[in-house]
């Protein structure tokens, strides 16, 4: 069962929510209808509510509001009205729509659970959030394939082994069989495994990329499985190769369970004549005609809880300025007529400490990575654009910040559509468990599943 937000009483009512929620003009707005990059182009400040934008222009530092509004979607938070001192009351309309987002986001609280102690040989090959990833995933599954009396552990996505050679190593009951698409990350996981003597019949390791098409890796996942039951894990299995574990694990009789974190939600394909298998995946979703824009997709992925907080005694941060430079930039080869998209071959653009000292380094740095003549712009009209425009730095910020501000609420659409996909493909016992500590790892939702 899909544990359901707030007072949500049934899975239609949620979806109903969520829904007219990812369709308000807000939250298309913030979520790609107006790029960030665009704000200037198309008065993205503008088309805020006013109320809103009364109140944050009245604040001493625009760095005030962003915390409000990351605060308020903080899951430990309990009250958004006036969260930092000297900051006032919100508006209540801001108010109430801070509190319909968050409301509309799965909880993201770890759910209690298991947890191995990992031993020094394994924990001194991983950081720290892989250490917390791998003793929580490792002992769920541990316990996973006991009550099911599982042996044998698919990990699709495997990487250096940081999970797979985990299982193999310290569960004599387990085989193991790791896949990944890239022949380093195998590289990397059999030296692991190597170097701590784990058997090849304990582990074995396939170079193969997962496209859900190919019956050949079914084929060959079977022939592995030797007629046994078994558990598949992914250890976040980035955009469509979360799909592509639900199709295996819906389709393949031997596969018994399913355990699967995703990341990478920009990776996620959107559904489409070409690819018709895309997001979203369930029927309930597709009835309804949810779409996520590449921007929106992209705000899944972050996690502005778990940002460093400025600290409002120091200058702002160089992301501000920068993110000030570039809707600028933008501003100015808009009026001008100028297309950057059109240079054939773009170099790097890689921005060096000297370029963000104003913004004319900052533009001339662009306009060579985007092949545009340096005369296409005078020093003077660079000085007079900036000179315009550099009061909308605080306003900038917050639109960035409300871009961020949907992360959740994304997330929530996404794993609502893989649960709804598993459960219309008569999976008796679904779940989605915040497994991690989303201060440590914020893509901490897992796909719980068994026949
Ligand atoms: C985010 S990493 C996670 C690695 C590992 N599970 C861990 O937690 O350390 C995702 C891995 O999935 C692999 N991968 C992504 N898409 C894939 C695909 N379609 N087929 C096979 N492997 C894929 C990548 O090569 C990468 O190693």
């Amino acid at each position: 069962m899909l544990s359901l937000p707030g007072s949500t009483q049934s899975l239609d009512d949620y979806t109903t929510s969520l829904c007219e929620l990812l369709e308000s003009p807000l939250v298309r707005q913030i979520t790609g209808g107006i790029h960030v990059n665009d704000a200037l182009i198309h008065d993205a400040w503008g088309a805020l509510p006013r109320d809103w934008t009364t109140w944050w222009s009245s604040l001493p530092d625009h760095r005030l509001a962003q915390h409000h509004l990351i605060d308020s979607i903080d899951d430990a938070h309990t009250s958004i009205a006036s969260p930092e001192p000297d900051v006032g009351t919100p508006p209540e309309s801001l108010t109430e729509w801070l509190q319909q987002l968050r409301s509309a986001s799965l909880s993201r609280a770890q759910r209690a659970g298991p947890c191995i102690d990992l031993p020094p040989e394994l924990s001194a090959r991983m950081n720290t959030k892989k250490k917390a990833e791998v003793s929580v995933a490792a002992a769920f599954i541990r316990d996973a394939c006991a009550e099911r009396n599982i042996t044998r552990v698919i990990d699709i996505g495997s990487g250096h082994g940081y999970l797979s050679v985990t299982l193999a190593y310290l569960f004599p009951e387990l085989r193991v069989l790791a896949i990944d698409g890239s022949e380093s990350q195998v590289a990397a996981s059999t030296s692991f495994a190597a170097t701590l003597g784990v058997p090849q019949d304990k582990l074995t390791q396939l170079v193969r990329y997962v496209d859900g098409k190919t019956s050949a890796l079914a084929e060959e996942m079977a022939a592995w499985a030797d007629g046994q039951r078994c558990i598949l894990v992914g250890l976040h299995a980035c955009g469509q190769l979360s799909e592509h574990m639900l199709r295996y694990f819906t389709r393949l009789p031997f596969i018994d369970s399913l355990a699967a974190v995703g990341c990478c939600y920009n990776h996620i394909v959107p559904r489409s004549p070409e690819c018709p298998d895309g997001f979203p995946i369930s029927a309930r979703l597709r009835s309804r005609h949810v779409t996520l824009s590449a921007t929106a997709l992209m705000t899944g992925c972050q996690a502005p809880n778990n940002w460093e907080r400025a600290d409002l005694g120091s200058p702002d941060s160089t992301f501000s300025n920068r993110r000030l430079f570039r809707a600028i930039f933008e501003k100015l080869l808009h009026d001008k007529g100028i297309d950057g998209s059109s240079a054939k071959s773009r170099t790097p653009w890689g921005i060096r400490k000297g370029d963000m000292a104003s913004f004319a380094p900052f533009a001339r740095r662009a306009m060579h990575s985007l092949q545009i003549e340096d005369g296409a712009m005078s020093d003077a009209e660079l000085a007079a654009y900036h000179h315009k425009y550099q009061h909308c730095k605080g306003q900038i910020a917050i639109l960035w910040t409300l871009s961020v501000l949907c992360c959740k609420l994304v997330e929530s659409v996404v794993a609502l559509d893989r649960y709804c996909y598993l459960v219309e493909q008569g999976t008796p016992q679904v779940d989605v468990v915040p497994i991690f500590d989303y201060r440590i790892s914020p893509r901490n939702l897992m796909m719980v599943a068994r026949k």
